[in-house]
C-alpha cells in the first residue's frame, strides 16, 4: 500500500511538472522534399520563418523533431540541434522507435549533443517523445491504411521509455518530461494504457480532414477534434496532453467531405488553433513546410518559407459562429488545458476511425540506410473510406513502406 502511495505520488510530481509553458512551434522532418538531409542551416531558416510569421498569434519558438540522428548520417546529433541553439528554439525531442530492435543509436545521439553542447543545448529541451504513432501504424486503422506500416507495440514503447530514462538519468536531461506521440484513437484504445502509466504527457495527433465517413466537412472540423481530444482526455487520468500534430491542408484531393483550400486552412487554424489550443495548451502546429512531395495533400501555412504565409494568421477576436458550440478551453487540475466543446454533433461513430498523419520515419538502422523524418502525414481514414483513397495516395504510402523495408 506504502508503495503504491509513494508510486502515485510520484505520478502526480510527474505530471504537475510539465505543462508549465503553453508552447508554440512546428513539427520539423529530418529531410527536404526531395529527401536529401535538412542540414543546420535548413533547419536554420525554418525557425527563423517560425518566429517571424506575420500576424501570427504568438511567437512559434518551438519546435518538434522525429529523430536524434542526422539523415544518412551514421549516428551524429540531427543539425537541428545547432539551429535551435542559434535562434534560441526550444526543442520536443523525438526517439524513432518503430522498426528497429533497440533505441541505443538514437540515444547516443543525444548523449553526443549532450556531451558537445552542454547546458546551451539542453536548456532548450522541453520534453522527449519515444516514439511517434507506432501504436497507430498497428491499429486496425493503421493496418487498412498501410498493411505494410512498421510499428511498435505498448510493450516495447514502455520498454524504450525505460531505456531512455535509465541512460540519462544522471544528466542534465534526466528531469525533462517524457512522452509518446500518438493518435487519438490509440490513447483511447485500453491495451495501450501501460503506455500512458510510463509518460508524463501524452502526444497528440489528430486530423480531422482525415476523418472520411464521420462528416469530415471544414465546418464540422471542431466537432470532430473535439471528440478525439475528449477521447485522448478521459484516457489520460490527469496527465497532460500536448497536440503535437494537427492541421489542415491548403492544396490536394477532396477526402470524403474535406475540401483542401487555403480559405479551409484558415477556417481550421482559427477555429481549431485560435479558439481552443494557441497559448493554452503546447501546441506544435502541422505545418510550417511540407516534407514528402508523394503526399497530394500540403500541408504547409507558407510558401518556400516566406514570412507571410498563405493565410493571414491573426487570430479573430470573436470566435465565429460556425463554432459556436464549442466551448472555452478550461483549465484542468494538472495545469493543462483542455479544449471541450458540446460536440453535439451526428457524429456518434464508434471512434474506431482515426484521424491521423504519419509521419515518415526518423529511423536508423545498422545498415546505414538514411534516417528519414519527413514528417508528412498519411492519409488514415477509416476502412468505408478506403475505396476513395486516390493512387496518388497509396503512391505515398508505398513509398513509406518502401523507406522502411530498406530498414
Ligand atoms: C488496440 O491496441 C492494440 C495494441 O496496440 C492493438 O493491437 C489493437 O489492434 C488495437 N485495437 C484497435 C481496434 O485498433
Ligand atoms: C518557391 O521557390 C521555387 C524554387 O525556387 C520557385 O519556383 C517558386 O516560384 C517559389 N514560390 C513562391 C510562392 O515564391
Amino acid at each position: 500500500m506504502r508503495a503504491s502511495a509513494v508510486t502515485l505520488a510520484a505520478g502526480l510530481f510527474a505530471a504537475s511538472a510539465v505543462s508549465a509553458e503553453n508552447y508554440l512551434g512546428f513539427n520539423s522532418g529530418a529531410t527536404l522534399p526531395d529527401n536529401s538531409a535538412k542540414f543546420e542551416k535548413d533547419f536554420e531558416a525554418e525557425f527563423r520563418t517560425a518566429q517571424n510569421l506575420v500576424n501570427a498569434p504568438g511567437t512559434f519558438n518551438a519546435v518538434r523533431l522525429y529523430t536524434n540522428i542526422q539523415a544518412y548520417s551514421e549516428g551524429a546529433p540531427i543539425e537541428a540541434f545547432q539551429a535551435a541553439m542559434k535562434t534560441n528554439t526550444k526543442i520536443l525531442l523525438g526517439v524513432w522507435a518503430s522498426g528497429v530492435q533497440n533505441i541505443d543509436k538514437e540515444l547516443a545521439a543525444l548523449k553526443t549533443a549532450v556531451n558537445t553542447y552542454g547546458k546551451k543545448f539542453t536548456d532548450l529541451v522541453i520534453g522527449i517523445s519515444i516514439g511517434s504513432e507506432d501504436l497507430y501504424r498497428i491499429s486496425q486503422t493503421g493496418l487498412i491504411n498501410d498493411p505494410e506500416g512498421v510499428g511498435a507495440g505498448p510493450d516495447v514503447i514502455v520498454k524504450f521509455i525505460g531505456d531512455f530514462k535509465k541512460a540519462f538519468a544522471n544528466t542534465a536531461l534526466s528531469s525533462i518530461p517524457v512522452g509518446h506521440v500518438d493518435t487519438w484513437d490509440v490513447w483511447a484504445n485500453g491495451t495501450n494504457k501501460p503506455v500512458i502509466d510510463a509518460v508524463d504527457f501524452l502526444g497528440f495527433d489528430t486530423y480531422p480532414y482525415y476523418e472520411n465517413g464521420k462528416g469530415n466537412s471544414i465546418d464540422n472540423a471542431p466537432n470532430l477534434f473535439d471528440r478525439a481530444y475528449k477521447a485522448t482526455e478521459a484516457a489520460a487520468g490527469g496527465k497532460p496532453i500536448w497536440v503535437t500534430e494537427t492541421g489542415w491542408p491548403a492544396t490536394g484531393p477532396n477526402w470524403d467531405l474535406a475540401v483542401p483550400s487555403v480559405p479551409n486552412a484558415k477556417q481550421y487554424w482559427d477555429e481549431i488553433g485560435c479558439a481552443k489550443l494557441f497559448n493554452k495548451v503546447p501546441t506544435f502546429w502541422y505545418n510550417l513546410r511540407d516534407s514528402n512531395p508523394a503526399n497530394k495533400m500540403q500541408f504547409a501555412i507558407t510558401k518556400n518559407l516566406s514570412t507571410t504565409p498563405l493565410f493571414d494568421l491573426t487570430c479573430p477576436k470573436v470566435v465565429p459562429s460556425s463554432t459556436s458550440s464549442a466551448a472555452t478551453p478550461s483549465q484542468t487540475s494538472s495545469g493543462a488545458t483542455s479544449p471541450s466543446g458540446s460536440g453535439s454533433n451526428s457524429n456518434t461513430g464508434s471512434g474506431s476511425g482515426s484521424s491521423s498523419g504519419t509521419p515518415t520515419g526518423g529511423s536508423n538502422t545498422g545498415s546505414g540506410s538514411a534516417t528519414q523524418g519527413s514528417g508528412t502525414p498519411i492519409p488514415t481514414g477509416a476502412a468505408a473510406g478506403v475505396g476513395r483513397i486516390s493512387g496518388a495516395v497509396y503512391g505515398a504510402l508505398a513509398v513509406v513502406a518502401g523507406g522502411f523495408a530498406l530498414l
